[in-house]
């Protein structure tokens, strides 16, 4: 498992989740939906903490897509001051465990509250290094590709300098900010879709459904998504090495 921990970019292994299920699981206990998400931090925390001792060196979690501004006003509401508890209650814990939060998506549509939480969460945790921790909040991987795109073209119009390849680097850009390439990428509740999260950096991602629901995901079962991504023999578009699970550079095909 120590090579398969050193993920594809020797920074760490990094795994993506999409933390779906936690409506249904409030439902079916007759609770209120918010009862999901509160159950839903509480899974937050145990994640982390698993993937501190598993030596995972990126972790990426989908908190709030751009899309879900569509849900009510209320459940919106609420998400967003469970999402500020935990950064106001957990940077400090976080810290200590040299865990570096960051936030990626969009941050003009924020509240000055949930701003303020998230830059002091991230200037707290700056020196951490064990685990890179992202969280996604108001994020759309397709706004974070046509932004990029953007970019270039306006270098373009402006008449920069442009080199061939100044797309290839501006994506790669936003890859880099974003915790790089996905080596295994976990959705929980069922469904079987990308929903719009990394889909630049998980070109390559081992893909893992789990019908568990996000509130009842635990560290054993980090540990067995672990597993089975050990047991996937990666290609990425080569022929099989017959004495590596491993093909160390990744070409396309
Ligand atoms: C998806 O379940 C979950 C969300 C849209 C919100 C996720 C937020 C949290 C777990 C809380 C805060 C996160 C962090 C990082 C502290 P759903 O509501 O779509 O569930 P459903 O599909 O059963 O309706």
């Amino acid at each position: 498992m120590a090579s398969l921990m050193a993920g594809e970019q020797g920074t760490g292994l990094h795994v993506a989740i999409i933390m779906d299920g936690n409506g249904r699981w409030a439902t079916r206990r007759g609770l209120p939906r918010v009862a999901g998400h509160r159950a839903g931090v509480a899974a937050v925390r145990r994640v982390v903490e698993r993937a501190l001792d598993a030596g995972i060196g990126r972790l990426t979690l989908y908190a709030f897509s751009s899309d879900n501004w569509r849900r009510p006003a209320s459940e919106v509401q609420s998400i967003f001051w469970l999402l500020r508890a935990f950064l106001r209650l957990e940077a400090e814990r976080l810290r200590q465990r040299s865990v570096r939060l960051r936030v990626i998506g969009r941050r003009d549509r924020l509240t000055q509250p949930a701003l303020r939480a998230i830059e002091k969460a991230e200037s707290v945790t700056a020196d951490g290094s064990r685990l890179q921790l992202y969280v996604a909040i108001d994020y759309s991987s397709r706004d974070a590709i046509t932004r990029a795109a953007a970019a270039v073209t306006e270098n373009l119009l402006n008449r920069r300098p442009a080199s061939a390849d100044l797309l290839g680097s501006l994506l790669a850009h936003t890859l880099a900010a974003n915790g790089g390439e996905v080596d295994l990428l976990i959705r929980t509740g069922g469904e079987k879709r990308l929903s719009d999260f990394l889909l630049w950096e998980s070109a390559y991602a081992e893909l893992l459904f789990v019908d568990c629901m996000w509130p009842d995901f635990s560290g054993s079962d980090l540990d067995a998504a672990l597993e089975e991504f050990s047991r996937r023999q990666r290609r990425f578009g080569a022929l099989p090495n017959p004495r590596e699970n491993h093909v160390p550079v990744a070409t396309h095909g």
